[in-house]
């Protein structure tokens, strides 16, 4: 294990008596970005997800782009070198990037705290998600958003929460059921972070008649649900806070890198990146 993980508590809970026979976000997510860490379950899922949507592999690797664009430029931009990684999934597959990964190569001080409630992604992130440079920290915690207070007060056990913060919500306020309570996890984790800090979000919408099949077909395998949210809803999250260039976007137009054949074309997943104001 690399310097600066927190250890879990010996003798951590056993997994949970189910958890290969459904199949998981996490290891379905890994699948659809082209990982290895998943099983036939977790493929079923994510293919019957991709057989009503078929940009599902597309899209998921694409999320996981912006997430790369958004902090580089979090960092790098806005000179933040603390990030808060909810919900952050399984260690990218190759050709994709990690937080500290891209959070490091711009300041190698950085700090970033991974947070996942799934017992499997916290093992490889023990394994895998370790600090690029020596100066360089990671922390892991395995818990629930849906009680986001412990999280922040463990949080603060890595990251000082009087310096600005960049908090990344990819993929995650659509496993909260309840939109107003989404809408409050946002809120409460924004208004512990001070100015300065940023919030970056990237989460499926229901503009797209193929995505609505698609999710219900992944609803219907017996994974944990996922919500898709108007565009509308999308964009509150955002409250209060001042929106970075271009505003929110499908995640393949948040600041595009120049490919080398064709452009980015648009996909029903919104992203958006924003900054807390003095
Ligand atoms: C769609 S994946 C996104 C992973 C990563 N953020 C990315 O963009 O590649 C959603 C992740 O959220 C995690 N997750 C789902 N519900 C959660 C909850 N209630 N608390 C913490 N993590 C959760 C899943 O285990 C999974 O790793």
């Amino acid at each position: 294990m690399g310097d600066g993980w927190h250890q879990q508590p010996a003798g951590r809970p056993a997994l949970p008596e189910n958890y290969f026979q459904k199949p998981s976000p996490a290891r379905m997510w890994n699948y659809l970005q082209g990982g290895k860490d998943n099983y036939p379950l977790d493929r079923s899922a994510g293919d019957a997800m991709a057989a009503a949507q078929p940009d599902s592999f597309y899209l998921a690797r694409q999320a996981r782009r912006f997430l790369s664009r958004a902090v580089r430029s979090v960092a790098v931009e806005a000179g933040v070198r603390q990030f808060l990684d909810l919900g952050c999934g399984l260690p990218a597959p190759r050709g994709l990037d990690n937080v500290h990964e891209v959070a490091q190569s711009a300041h190698p001080d950085a700090r970033v705290v991974y947070v996942d409630n799934d017992r499997v992604v916290l093992a490889h992130a023990e394994a895998l998600l370790t600090p690029l440079t020596p100066a360089g920290r990671c922390a892991y915690i395995e818990a629930d958003v849906h009680d986001v207070r412990p999280i922040l007060v463990r949080a603060g056990e890595t990251l000082d929460f009087t310096r600005p913060i960049g908090v990344i919500m990819i993929g995650i306020l659509g496993h909260v059921a309840d939109f107003d309570e989404a809408l409050g996890l946002v809120d409460e984790v924004m208004g512990a972070a001070s100015a300065g800090s940023c919030l970056v979000v990237g989460d499926g919408v229901d503009d797209d008649s193929a995505m609505r099949q698609g999710i219900a077909r992944r609803n219907e395998s017996g994974i944990a649900p996922y919500h898709l949210r108007t565009v509308e809803q999308f964009q509150s999250y955002f409250r209060g806070l001042e929106l970075l260039r271009p505003g929110i976007v499908p995640v393949t137009l948040w600041r595009p890198e120049p490919t080398e054949v064709g452009a980015a074309r648009p996909v029903p997943s919104s992203a958006g990146v924003a900054r807390k104001a003095a």
